[in-house]
C-alpha cells in the first residue's frame, strides 16, 4: 500500500497538504515535533477520508532522525511514493545579535533534514514508481534577503538543490518539485509579520489551504517551480525589473522596519 510521507505536518501549510492528500484517498505518513497532536490529527484524517494513516513523532534538527524516519517506514512495510519536505522555520532577526543555536536548528530543520531526507528515500521512491518529491522553499529564495538572511539563505539552497536533483532523478522514475509559498498566516510569527509587513504583505497573501492544494496538484502533475498564487508571480517579476541594488535597500529598509515594530510590542 501507497503513501505520501509529510514532514511539518501537525500545523499550518503541512497539515493542509497532509488532508489535501488524504483527500485525494492518498494514505498518509505524518510526522513532526513530540506532542503536538499528531495522535488527534492522526484519527482525524481517518474519520473524514477513511484512508490509511500513522504518524512518527521526531525532531527533524537530530543528524539521525532522516534514517529512523526511514527505518520506521520500512519496519512498518509503508512503500512511499510521495515524500514532502515541508517542516521547516524563519523569522526576522538581525543576524549579528541572532543566538548561535537558532541559526544552527534552522540550517538542520531548513537544508539538512530535507537533503538527508531525500538521500535516505532515493532508494525507496525508485522501487515505487512514478514517485514525487516536493520540497518546500519560499518566496524569500529569489533574492538576497537582509534581515532574514540565514532563512533567505536556505531556502534558496532548497530552490537549487530541488532543481539540480530533479534533473538528476527523472531516469529514475521519480519526480521533483518545489514550492515557494509567499505570505501564508499560519503560525503566530508569520502572522505578525504579515500584520507589521506593510500593504504589499497584506495584499499577496494566500491561505494555508489554497497553497496547500496547488502545491500537491501540481507537484503530481511533474511541475518543476511551484509559485502559488497571480500576486507573487507579480511581485518576482517586479523584483527581477528592479535595479539590484535599489531591490537590496528596499528589502533591508522595510524588513528592518518590521523588526523595529515586532520589537517594541
Ligand atoms: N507561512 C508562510 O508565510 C511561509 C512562507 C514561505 C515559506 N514557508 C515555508 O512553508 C513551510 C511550512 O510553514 P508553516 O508556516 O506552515 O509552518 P508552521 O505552521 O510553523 O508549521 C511548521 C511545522 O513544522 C514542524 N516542525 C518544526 N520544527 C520541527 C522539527 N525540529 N522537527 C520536526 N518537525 C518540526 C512543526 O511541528 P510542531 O507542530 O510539532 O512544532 C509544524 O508541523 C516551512 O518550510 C516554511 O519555511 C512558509
Amino acid at each position: 500500500m501507497k503513501y505520501t510521507l509529510i514532514t511539518g505536518a501537525s500545523m499550518g501549510i503541512g497539515k493542509d497538504i497532509a488532508k489535501y492528500n488524504a483527500s485525494l484517498k492518498r494514505n498518509v505518513l505524518l510526522i513532526s515535533l513530540p506532542n503536538e497532536n499528531l495522535r488527534k490529527l492522526a484519527k482525524e484524517i481517518v474519520s473524514e477520508y477513511g484512508v490509511k494513516v500513522d504518524y512518527k513523532e521526531c525532531d527533524l534538527t537530530l543528524n539521525d532522525t532522516p534514517k529512523s524516519i526511514y527505518e520506521w517506514v520500512k519496519s512498518n512495510n509503508y512503500k512511499v511514493d510521495f515524500l514532502i519536505n515541508n517542516a521547516g522555520f524563519g523569522g526576522v532577526e538581525v543576524f549579528k545579535d541572532t543566538p548561535y543555536a537558532l541559526n544552527n536548528s534552522m540550517i538542520d530543520l531548513n537544508v539538512k533534514a530535507i537533503v538527508n531526507l531525500c538521500h535516505v528515500f532515493i532508494e525507496e521512491l525508485e522501487q515505487n514508481q512514478p514517485s514525487f518529491i516536493l520540497n518546500t522553499s519560499s518566496m524569500a529564495a529569489n533574492f538576497p534577503f537582509p534581515y532574514k538572511t540565514v532563512y533567505g539563505a536556505s531556502k534558496s539552497f532548497v530552490k537549487n538543490f530541488t532543481i539540480a536533483l530533479s534533473k538528476e532523478v527523472k531516469d529514475l522514475g521519480i519526480s521533483v518539485s518545489v514550492v515557494q509559498p509567499g505570505a501564508t498566516p499560519t503560525n503566530t510569527v508569520v502572522k505578525d509579520q504579515i500584520e507589521l509587513g506593510g500593504t504589499f504583505s497584506k495584499i499577496s497573501l494566500y491561505s494555508s489551504e489554497y497553497t496547500a492544494k496547488l502545491a500537491v496538484d501540481q507537484a503530481l502533475k511533474k511541475k518543476l517551480i511551484i509559485v502559488p498564487g497571480a500576486k507573487n508571480k507579480l511581485f518576482l517579476r517586479i523584483m527581477k525589473l528592479m535595479p539590484f541594488r535599489m531591490q537590496q535597500n528596499m528589502l533591508a529598509n522595510k524588513t528592518k522596519l518590521m523588526f523595529d515594530k515586532i520589537n517594541e510590542r
